[in-house]
């Protein structure tokens, strides 16, 4: 990942670029601002997110102007400094935003936009790769009044894009690498650099700690199960109310012996999207200057079909205590947050959150830009509906009625990790994890839609989103109000 770096300076530098965000088309461009060649501005109207590069006459300033169409909320703000990075050559370093008078929270928003529009996912690329052909800006300046309102905002803002970027990082690595072991090696060191306490359950103690929905997963791949712990115990604060964070951590999903078609598991690399966004918010926890105790329970391992795998008619005894009749290995999904669930239920914590990139059927519900909210405790899933929307990652709450316990009634088994065939897909999933939660206040995330994107769209890059990371560093930061 190459990090944006955005550098906050007070109004009345002079700067080589200026980036102007215009409300209401050419016509709202003001008099001390180079003005646009009309005849070249072609279309610009102003639309959210429309740009417009402009030279001015005598002088060698150049503008671009940006379009922030009519509402002027936090998401015009964010696709347009996404839109500003985007448009800009690769040898301007520096932008200077025209930026007086605006709302700390809207200028923010412009950075944040700014880096999650900037990221590449460039890695794998060959040694013919010139990264440095493709149009990158290294600095962004923000020229603002009143700088001193600005840099926390705009600090924060920049924090939280880069740790969204991380995991972007983590979940577009190819599986080959991506290994529940290596994940978790990530955890360790993420953790040390934080002073966040981890812990990390290889596969003899996943056997001796009765984890066993993630060894039932795990059973067909010659990759060992994790489950990591990390604990985040803020100095000051008297660490007895815990929220727990838990991420489904499917390194790759094939869908096991109930095999996915091969377009089906193309994109199933971003399988541990939930796991990714847990680890990325606890790097920047410390950072963020979060209040509150925080566990993190991120359960990884592959699904994958073999001999040794799992097979459709088989029970395994989850950690606490409760027996599944497994008869789609498919919904692996559920079978390993069971486990989390129950750490995180058994270790007393006070509500827990759970991301997991869960069912099509959300997809098919929500479609790519929503995720689904569903849980046990009105004030959690409130809390999490808010934070989503403050962060710009748009939730809808589904219902979770327990009339639809009958859809997982197993012939054998205390339940079965299948509910009625097309029927309520989602609900029945997130039934089964509440099963693991006990009385414990708890939201679950079904981030399957939003956790990818199939183009270069917004603030997104082609693939992962980072979808989670933004809503849970909103959330955490409310609670430590
Ligand atoms: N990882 C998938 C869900 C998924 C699908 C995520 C599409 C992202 C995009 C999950 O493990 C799965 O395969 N679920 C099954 C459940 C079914 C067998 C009951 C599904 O949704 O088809
Ligand atoms: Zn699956
Ligand atoms: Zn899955």
């Amino acid at each position: 990942m190459n990090k944006l770096q955005v550098i906050v300076v007070s109004s009345g530098s002079p700067e080589a670029f200026e980036v102007n965000l215009v409300r209401d088309g050419l016509q709202a461009l003001g008099g001390t601002l180079p003005q646009p060649d009309l005849a070249q501005g072609g279309g610009f109207t102003g639309k959210s997110g429309q740009t417009l590069v402009a030279l001015s006459d005598g002088s060698n300033r150049v503008a671009l102007f940006v379009g922030l169409g009519e509402n002027l909320d936090r998401e015009a703000f964010r696709l347009a400094g996404a839109a500003a990075v985007r448009a800009l050559a690769k040898d301007v370093t520096v932008a200077a935003v025209n930026a007086g008078g605006v709302d700390p929270d809207l200028i923010a928003a412009f950075a944040e936009g700014a880096v999650l529009g900037h990221y590449r996912y460039d890695a794998l690329r060959g040694k013919g790769f010139d990264a440095s052909s493709l149009p990158q800006l290294a600095h962004l300046q923000l020229v603002v009044t009143a700088t001193s309102q600005m840099f926390g905002p705009v600090n924060r803002a920049v924090l939280v894009a880069n740790a969204t970027c991380f995991a972007r990082d983590l979940i577009n690595e190819p599986a080959a690498t991506m290994t529940p072991t290596r994940f978790a090696e990530i955890a360790q060191s993420v953790s040390e650099a934080n002073g966040i306490s981890c812990r990390v359950w290889d596969k003899a103690e996943i056997e001796s700690e009765a984890l066993g929905g993630l060894l039932a997963v795990s059973r067909g791949s010659v990759e060992e199960p994790r489950m990591v712990k990390m604990s985040y115990r803020p100095e000051g604060v008297k660490g007895e109310a815990v929220v727990a964070l838990v991420g489904k951590g499917i390194t790759f999903d094939s869908g096991g012996l109930s095999l996915k078609s091969g377009d089906g598991m193309m994109t199933m690399k971003t399988d541990m999207s939930g796991a990714a966004a847990v680890l990325a918010t606890f790097s920047v926890i410390a950072g963020l200057g979060i209040a509150v105790a925080v566990d993190g329970y991120m359960a990884l391992t592959e699904n994958m079909p073999s001999g040794s795998a799992t097979k459709p008619g088989d029970v395994f005894v989850a950690r606490n205590g409760k027996s599944v009749e497994v008869l789609n290995t498919d919904a692996e999904g559920r079978l390993v947050l069971a486990d989390a669930l129950s750490l995180a239920h058994e270790d007393g914590a006070a509500e827990i959150i759970d991301l997991a990139t869960l069912t099509g059927a959300c997809v098919v519900a929500l479609g790519r830009e929503i995720a689904g909210v569903m849980g046990n405790d009105p004030s959690v899933i409130n809390g999490v509906l808010q934070a989503g929307e403050e962060a710009g990652e748009p939730l809808w709450q589904l219902p979770l009625p327990d009339r639809y316990k009958k859809h997982i009634e197993s012939e054998v088994a205390d339940m079965k990790n299948i509910g009625a065939p097309g029927a309520a897909g989602t609900i029945s999933a997130a039934l089964l994890l509440k099963e693991f939660v006990g009385e414990t206040p708890w939201a679950h995330l079904d981030i399957a839609g939003p956790s990818r994107s199939e183009s270069d769209d917004r603030y997104f890059r082609k693939g992962a989103t980072g979808f989670g990371v933004r809503t849970l560093c909103k959330y955490l930061e409310a609670k430590s109000q």
